[in-house]
């Protein structure tokens, strides 16, 4: 089954414990949290102070998706809140496997993001010691944007990547995933959905969680 991600991105960040505790309550599988930093891309979210609150109340591990230049030092900055996964933009980083190392040592999972142009290749020789590898599928920066479609012949040509060298190393999307893609993901080989804006906007959200639990 599809685990599922949603991004408190989309909470109400006036009522953040609250949107937390019913997204956990809902189902979720991770509660998933993008940190972005104003230069790698072009939004200022959260840091380690806020975050901090969300590991108290939230019953779901973490999944921190770090936007940001100087990767490092967000890896310390987040590592002792426990997450679950960290996972960082490829795009930004000059030595991928020496941070995938520095990550797992941490007693984190280590989780590599690639941009819609990136393609899977990129990843072939760090995944044997990736726990993860996350397919934007919108430009990083923003919830409620559309899917891009090409996402998914790049999922099918990870998944045969990751089905060779390393089948337990999940895939993630993350951007624009909603009941209405969630099929074709399936299909693909995808493991993990982040979703922001679906579930925040939906009336009932822990029908909006089951219904990407397929
Ligand atoms: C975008 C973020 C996403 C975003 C997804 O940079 O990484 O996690 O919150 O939001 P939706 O699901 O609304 O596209
Ligand atoms: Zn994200």
């Amino acid at each position: 089954m599809i685990k599922v991600a949603p991004s408190i991105l989309s909470a109400d960040f006036g009522n953040l414990q609250r949107d937390v505790e019913e997204i956990c309550n809902a189902g979720c599988d991770l509660v998933h949290v993008d940190v972005m930093d104003g230069h790698f891309v072009p939004n200022l979210t959260i840091g380690p102070v806020v975050v901090s609150a969300v590991a108290k109340c939230a019953t779901k591990p973490l999944d921190i998706h770090l936007m940001v230049e100087n990767n490092s030092f967000f890896v310390d900055l987040f590592a002792p809140l426990k997450p679950k996964y960290i996972s960082f933009h490829i795009e930004e980083e000059k030595h991928p496997h020496r941070l995938i190392q520095k990550i797992r040592a941490l007693g984190i999972k280590p989780a590599i993001v690639l941009n819609p142009h990136t393609p899977p290749e990129s990843v072939e020789f760090l995944l044997k010691d990736l726990d993860m590898v996350l397919l934007m599928s919108v430009n990083p920066g923003f919830g409620g944007q559309s899917f891009i479609d090409s996402v998914i012949d790049k999922a099918i040509r990870l998944n045969k990547m990751r089905n060779r060298i390393k089948p337990e190393c999940l895939i993630e999307i993350d951007g624009g995933v909603s009941d209405k893609n969630i099929h074709l993901l399936k299909d693909a080989g995808v493991d993990v959905v982040v979703a922001g804006s679906y579930i925040f906007k939906h009336n009932n959200r822990q029908k909006a969680i089951e219904s990407l639990q397929i």
